[in-house]
């Protein structure tokens, strides 16, 4: 049967006469409602593993706009935190983590395939998912690129350069290649489960592939990326799968073919006619609204989110932002945005 989901015939190449339409983030702290399930969960990472909340604010944003796909509510540290590293999460300030500065940091952590225990209420909110979301809605799951993820278990911190990642990998090249490749393989068994779950597109976020750079591009975002994936689709034929290699600038050229994606999400600094002359006839894009306009509002953000549809117009398109929407945003805004969209 042909897909009649809007998104996964996107991501199979149709150019659309309107783009299907998701935001990063979308299930987040500038929805009263998210907040009021956050707190009954009590803390970030016990509303991630309660399978029914879980569930239930994946389904907040569609019911209030009609976004054209779902993303599993979860964190891409949960990985790391499966694996036996501790994870927890500050409010107001952000992830915290045990830390990695050589191989006795290594010891303790878990074999790829002992992730499944922990990750049980994930897939199970994948199967509520499945079961709950209106017919047309696609389910997106995902998790973070080995480098991305591998920054934060190094430094045990967001970092805004990732030099304590950038510094194991230029002093200890063994650990570091260790947990990187620890990193890939367990990333593969984590998303073939959510995809034998009820995923139908996957999402792979390498929110740090911009601090790559020359040989350490190819070697830490592209070639990671280019395992996980052909391994995916060697298990599941016919899975999407979308590449972030957020700020990846000149290495966004030839980067899905390289890796084998389907979609290419890319971020605010990517120009958009740009990106449809040199990137779109590669794959369906996905993106790029500044999420600040949902900040801000008024004209500009319809004015820049008309002229990112006409400028994907030619081929296969996703809305999207650039980056997740932030907490400061105006809900309003949101629907601003897409009868821009949709008229
Ligand atoms: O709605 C969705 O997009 C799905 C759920 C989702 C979350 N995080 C929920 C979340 C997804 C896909 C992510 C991905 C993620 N998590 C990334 C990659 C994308 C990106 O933003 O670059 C990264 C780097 C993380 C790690 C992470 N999680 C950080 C650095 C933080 C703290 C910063 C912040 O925004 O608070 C989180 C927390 C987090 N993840 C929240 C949500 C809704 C906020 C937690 C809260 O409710 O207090």
């Amino acid at each position: 049967m042909p897909d009649t989901k809007l998104l996964l015939r996107s991501l199979a190449g149709e150019t659309l006469p309107t783009p299907p339409v998701w935001m990063m983030r979308q299930a987040g702290r500038y929805l009263p409602e998210y907040r009021e399930t956050r707190a009954e969960a009590g803390d970030f990472l016990s509303l991630c593993y309660n399978s029914d909340l879980a569930a239930e604010v994946t389904l907040q944003p569609i019911r209030r706009y009609g976004f054209d796909a779902a993303i599993l509510f979860a964190d891409i540290l949960l990985l790391p935190d499966a694996l036996g590293a501790d994870v927890w999460f500050v409010t107001g300030e952000g992830p915290r983590l045990s830390t990695i500065t050589g191989p006795e940091g290594l010891a303790p952590l878990k074999g790829k395939d002992d992730i499944h225990d922990h990750m049980a209420p994930v897939y199970e909110t994948l199967r509520i998912l499945s079961r709950e979301l209106p017919a047309e809605t696609a389910l997106i799951g995902f998790a973070g690129a080995p480098w991305t993820v591998a920054t934060y278990m190094i430094a045990g911190r967001g970092t805004p350069d990732q030099a304590p990642a950038h510094k194991l990998k230029a002093e200890d090249r063994a650990t570091f290649d260790a947990l990187l490749h620890l990193l890939t393989e367990a990333t593969i068994e984590y998303l073939s489960k959510q995809v034998e779950a009820g995923a139908e597109v996957v999402k792979l976020f390498d929110s740090w592939a911009g601090s790559l750079k020359g040989d350490d591009f190819a070697k830490y975002a592209l070639a990671p990326a280019k395992r996980i994936i052909s391994e995916l689709k060697s298990r599941h034929p016919g899975l999407p799968v979308i590449a972030f290699p957020r700020e990846a600038g000149n290495a966004y050229l030839g980067f899905a073919n390289a890796v084998g994606a389907d979609g290419l999400a890319i971020d605010t600094s990517v120009d958009a006619a740009w990106a449809a002359k040199h990137l779109q006839p590669d794959s369906c894009i996905q993106g790029n609204l500044d999420p600040r306009h949902m900040v801000t509002g008024g004209q500009a953000l319809v004015d820049d989110t008309r002229a990112i549809v006409e400028a994907f117009r030619g081929g296969p398109h996703i809305f999207n932002l650039g980056h997740g929407i932030t907490p400061n945003a105006d809900p309003e805004n949101v629907h601003r945005m897409l009868e821009a969209i949709r008229g």
